[in-house]
């Protein structure tokens, strides 16, 4: 596999970073995961903004404008066997002697790498997954796209050792997020999910499900939703890059209204595929 690391692009297994980077040593770094359908990146300029953004929240000079990031994006993505891929990209403050403090004159680490984009299964979609609820113990800075990912890691492997495939996040009783992704739920025929704060990252995938709801007069509100709701709702889904949108068909052990995924589901995955379609096109 061909990546991009500071300027190169080369194998993967030639890659390497000095192990004082401060990516390694503090996770000092932030990072995107971009979906790329038919060789083209996905919703790009909403990925590159939130780059943008968390570079800006962490302090670290943007080291290429929108325009070049695309330029070394699609080359990346040229290099690659997969016509689907999932495209990550990361930025470290840079290699320093150990001190908490910002570093002075260093550059920042750039590395990319891109694989196949592995999508669930059309039965994972027809069956949907299993969710445990776990307390969000993260900071207040969920909004910045982090590679500092400890309690991100925690809460995915204590859904993984109870049998599930994601963690639904709660916060003083109130849902925020997944371990990796965006939640949804749906009740009496609306989808509600928490409003952008600083305590959930602002999904890409979350950006579309709120496009193509507004723009097909779905029921769609972003709201407080408390615990009582998630636990009551006639259906849960997560939203990501990796995993689109997936239905969630179990919390805690107990079925997702009648236990398996939904019809609201069913119309926004619909909706989905049929925008993939539209804004990345086959070629010719
Ligand atoms: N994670 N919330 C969290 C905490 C996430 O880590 C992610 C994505 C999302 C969904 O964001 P988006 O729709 O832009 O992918 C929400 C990526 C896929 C990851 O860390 O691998």
């Amino acid at each position: 596999m061909i990546c991009y690391l500071n300027g190169e692009f080369l194998p993967l297994s030639e890659a390497r970073i000095p192990v004082l980077d401060r990516g390694f040593i503090f996770g000092d770094g932030v990072y995107e995961v971009i979906p790329v359908y038919r060789r083209q990146a996905f919703r790009l300029a909403g990925h590159l903004a939130r780059l943008g953004r968390s570079l800006d929240a962490v302090r670290i000079a943007r080291p290429h404008d929108d325009a070049r990031w695309a330029e070394l994006i699609r080359e990346l993505v040229a290099h690659q066997e997969h016509d689907d891929q999932s495209l990550y990209l990361q930025v470290t403050r840079g290699v320093a002697r150990r001190d908490h403090t910002f570093p002075a004159g260093v550059t920042p680490t750039v590395f990319m790498m891109s694989g196949a984009l592995t999508l669930p299964p059309a039965d994972v979609l027809t069956r949907g997954i299993p969710a445990v609820t776990q307390t969000d113990n993260r900071w207040f800075r969920c909004d910045i796209k982090s590679t500092a990912l400890l309690a991100n890691v925690l809460l995915r492997q204590a859904a993984s050792d109870a049998g599930a495939g994601e963690a639904v996040l709660l916060r003083d009783g109130f849902l925020t997020e997944g371990s990796a992704s965006n939640i949804f739920v749906v009740r009496g025929g609306t989808i509600r999910t928490p409003a952008k704060s600083h305590l959930t990252l602002p999904g890409i995938t979350y950006d579309v499900i709120a496009d193509l709801a507004r723009d097909n007069a779905l029921p769609y509100e972003q709201c407080d939703v408390h615990e009582t709701e998630v636990r009551a709702a006639d259906e849960i889904w997560l939203a990501s890059s990796t995993r689109e949108i997936l239905p969630v068909t179990a919390l805690d052990g107990r079925p997702v209204g009648n236990g398996v995924p939904g019809p609201m589901f069913r119309r926004m995955y619909e909706l989905f595929q049929a925008y993939k379609d539209i804004h990345c096109p086959p070629a010719g």
